[in-house]
């Protein structure tokens, strides 16, 4: 059901329940009201007669009934005279003998001076008014009996008219609250209309919006999310340009070599030289193949975190470096907290291994890694930290160095092996962890990389 229905349907409905209430509320005010006039007048009414008859009881039942006749002839009614037990003591029609006992609601109320109002099938609305007087201290009671189907008509006439009022307002109201319920559901009908209009071709969501509510931060937030959409496939498309582009060169290089090989053919040494650049060139790419299957991989990794000791670290990077160490005579130094954490173990050891390797491959000869590793236990993070004394990054470079493919043209010149892809996979990796990653560097002195990961 469509939200313009469903709020128009409990407008309505709320309307409605609220006017009968306020129908019944009002109708039985009106009611109470009418009924304690009608009562003020009987009640001086029947003061006016207990003037004249009062004296005659409890002593002479004659004179009260020949009395009640006369007072009889300017009220409209019964009037009839009880004694202390609420017996007949003088009725005006003089039909009721002394001593009858009336069946009457209000002689078994114990009211004493008041009106009670039945429904009476022979008679309609009547009026039963008891006031109760003392005359030689003996107790007694006058009872009239008068027709009120006056305040009943009076009663329903209002109804009437109030039932009028309230056809006449609910047909209003069922109109207003139909333009209101689709006032409040056009902007939604809108954002939905201009939802199904973005194709893969035409992403764009835009909307005139003047209120400050919830449908204005709706349309903010996929405004928003379109446009970051956008960003994202731009830099999707960059990256696979990018990386054809890169794909490209050593292929060139190759397409190159192949074409001049069978030229060189009697040459032993040249041949040799050519035959080794193609092998170069093959395993560069290889590397960056697998570095961009890598990140693929890593674009919608779940990551599966197992514990790492710091001395398995230790171990593993000592392994995996070992000849490259001894080929520039590096020398690899620990500081470490002997603690066990929870990291995805291979992402963590191939992001670290990039990490330590750069720190190689852009160091001189002799020169020393350092690698921190420490336990915050106030922010319960792991902070590790790689120190080189190698070429350093110029400031200009430091703020690209994560871009993918980026290489610093000292990096190129030092060290014509390289992607660019490590630094990305690492910032991936991190990111994947939740954590964090800095670098610090000065030209010549020394590169320092610093990472931190939740615990
Ligand atoms: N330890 C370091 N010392 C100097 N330069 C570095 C270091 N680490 C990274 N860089 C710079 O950042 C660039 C990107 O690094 P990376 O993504 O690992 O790619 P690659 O090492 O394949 O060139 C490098 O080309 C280099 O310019
Ligand atoms: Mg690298």
């Amino acid at each position: 059901m469509k939200i313009q229905y469903k709020l128009w349907l409990l407008l309505s409905a709320v309307f409605i329940i609220t006017s009968f209430t306020l129908f019944i509320v009002l109708s039985n005010n009106f009611k109470q009201h009418l009924q304690s006039g009608y009562e003020t007048i009987a009640l001086n009414q029947g003061n006016r007669v207990l003037k004249e008859v009062k004296d005659t009881y409890p002593d002479s039942p004659i004179r009260s009934v020949g009395y009640l006749r006369i007072a009889n002839q300017e009220f409209d009614g019964r009037i009839i005279m009880l004694d202390q037990n609420k017996r007949v003591f003088a009725d005006s029609f003089s039909q009721l003998k002394e001593d009858t006992v009336l069946e009457l609601d209000i002689l078994k109320t114990g009211i004493k001076t008041g009106s009670l109002f039945y429904h009476t099938d022979e008679y309609g609305y009547v009026q039963y008014t008891l006031i109760s007087f003392e005359e030689q201290e003996i107790t007694g009671y006058l009872l009239l009996i008068e027709d009120a189907n006056q305040l009943s008509n009076e009663l329903k006439a209002l109804q009437n008219w109030m039932i009028r009022a309230l056809i006449l307002a609910l047909f209003l109201f069922f109109f207003i609250s139909y333009f209101v319920s689709t006032w409040f559901s056009k902007p939604i009908k809108q954002i939905i209309s201009r939802l199904k209009g973005i194709t893969p071709q035409k992403r764009q969501f835009s909307l005139n919006y003047k209120r400050r509510d919830e449908i204005k931060e709706l349309i903010d937030t996929i405004h928003n999310m379109v446009e970051e959409l956008n960003l994202y496939d731009v830099r999707q498309r960059q990256f696979i340009s990018t990386s054809s582009h890169e794909l490209k060169t050593p292929l060139t290089t190759m397409h190159l070599i192949l074409e001049n090989l069978p030229y060189v053919r009697e040459n032993e040494d040249t041949y040799k030289e050519y035959v080794q650049d193609l092998s170069y060139e093959v395993d560069k790419m290889k590397t960056m193949v697998e570095q961009l299957l890598q990140i693929n991989r890593l674009w919608d990794k779940k990551l599966e975190k197992e514990s790492i000791t710091s001395s398995e670290l230790k171990e593993h990077l000592i392994q995996s470096f070992q000849y490259l160490l001894q080929e520039k005579n590096i020398n690899l130094e620990f500081k470490m907290d002997s603690i066990s954490f929870q990291v995805d173990r291979t992402l963590f050891l191939q992001g670290i291994d990039n990490l330590v390797s750069n720190g190689i491959r852009y160091s001189n000869q002799n020169g020393t890694v350092l690698i921190i590793l420490k336990s915050n236990k106030l922010n319960n993070n792991i902070d590790i930290s790689i120190h080189d004394q190698g070429i350093g990054i110029s400031s200009n470079d430091l703020s690209h160095v994560f871009e993918p493919f980026y290489r610093s043209n000292d990096a190129t010149a030092w060290n014509s092996e390289g992607s660019g892809l490590g630094l990305f996979i690492v910032k991936k990796m991190i990111e994947l962890h939740k954590g964090s990653i800095m670098i610090e560097s000065e030209p010549n002195i020394g590169t320092e990389v610093r990472l931190t990961i939740p615990m």
